[in-house]
């Protein structure tokens, strides 16, 4: 621990949440302001990326006041700027990466470029205090399923990752084929607890070649020729059934996965994160199972697994502490690697 403490201001817009946060040694919240914008794409079925930016641009200023208000602080107690600048929507990422250089630069404060996925991980360390790597982290949310083993504080190995759709994204698809509309998580985790999630054998996907990758399009596939089929027989079918049957194969195949990543990797603490980590069904799942196997388990509160930016301070923090700054050139990288560094460098 540094002697002096951090604060970090912090800037999330890769999507269409519009959020900044104020966190102190990377693990304290003082703030933690969200815009969701999810209403207005409700409308359209999904986020349309065009609209999102346009609303960052509209609220990213508030949201910011806000959240040096509620955290009693001013731009003086900031010691570094922390922002999302990949993956994501350009459009959305560009209006949080111009507001972070534009507030560095007036007011002199060091800037320090955030990975959205390792800020997602992050959030374990504001849940839980004591936690330190290693340790092994399944992110999923509504762009990425990744399985990655968190080396030390900022170094990550990717152990897994999805071939095809995104757990969040079939979550979201599925939901609309089955007329729940967007967001599909949620709507899904809520109807499922009134169905049977053995009614309907959906199958459990697997790689050809690698033992812990997924991929979730052929259970898509098999949802909607199970609907298909309801339709082409006149027969209704139950969403219920259908959410729970397809809501137990998603976590079926992450939580068996997982286990058997971290026992081969020699693991003792598992942790989730990312939107699709808030799912009831999947924190149960992973609770009874880690218990089985003697592996601790360790999960953020829903708040802090759907888009949020006081993850990316505290993702922020053990960056800027190691000596990573951006300058005035840091650009949005929406197709961000996990562990790249474009724009954010070593200072001297
Ligand atoms: O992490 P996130 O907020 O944004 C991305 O970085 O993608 O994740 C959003 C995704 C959406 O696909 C949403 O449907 C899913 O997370 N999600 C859930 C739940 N809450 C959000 N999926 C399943 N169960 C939930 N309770
Ligand atoms: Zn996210």
């Amino acid at each position: 621990m540094m002697e002096k403490d951090v604060t970090i201001l912090a800037i999330e817009s890769s999507c269409d949440e519009t959020a900044a946060a104020v966190v102190r040694n990377g693990r304290e919240v003082l703030s933690n302001t969200i815009y969701s914008q999810i209403d207005l794409h409700t409308l359209y079925g999904g986020v349309v990326p065009e609209i999102a930016s346009r609303k960052h641009i509209e609220k990213i200023n508030q949201v910011i006041k806000k959240s040096l208000s509620e955290a009693g602080v001013t731009l003086k107690d900031i010691d570094a700027i922390a922002v999302t600048y990949g993956p994501g929507l350009v459009g959305a990422l560009l209006v949080g990466v111009a507001e972070a250089k534009a507030i560095s630069f007036a007011a002199g404060i060091p800037l320090v470029g955030v990975h959205h996925i390792e800020g997602h991980i992050s959030a374990n360390y504001i849940e839980h205090p004591d936690l330190k790597p290693p340790f092994m982290c399944l992110v999923a949310s509504g762009g990425h399923s990744h399985l990655v083993l968190v080396k030390d504080y900022g170094e990550y190995e990717i152990i897994a990752r999805t071939r095809d759709d995104a757990a969040g994204e079939a979550f979201d698809k599925v939901a609309r084929a089955i007329g729940l509309g967007y967001p599909g998580g949620p709507k899904i985790d809520k109807i499922s607890k009134e169905g049977n999630p053995d009614a309907i054998p959906f199958p459990r996907g697997k790689v050809e070649g690698s033992e812990y990758d997924f991929s979730f399009s052929g259970l898509k596939s098999a949802v909607l020729n199970y609907l298909n089929g309801c339709r082409m027989k006149g027969e209704e079918f139950s969403q219920a059934d259908v959410a729970a049957s397809f809501q137990a194969a998603v976590v079926d195949v992450l939580v068996t996965h997982s286990l058997h990543a971290v026992k081969e990797y020699g693991i003792k603490t598992f942790a989730i994160a990312g939107g699709v980590a808030s799912n009831s069904h999947l924190r149960e799942a992973f609770e009874k199972a880690c218990k089985e196997e003697g592996i601790e388990f360790v999960h953020p509160s829903p708040v802090l697994c759907t888009d949020n930016a006081a993850m990316i301070g505290s993702a922020g923090y053990y960056e800027f502490i190691k000596g990573y700054r951006s300058g005035t050139d840091l650009n949005a990288v929406p197709n961000l690697q996990i562990g790249e560094k474009q724009g954010v460098f070593l200072a001297k």
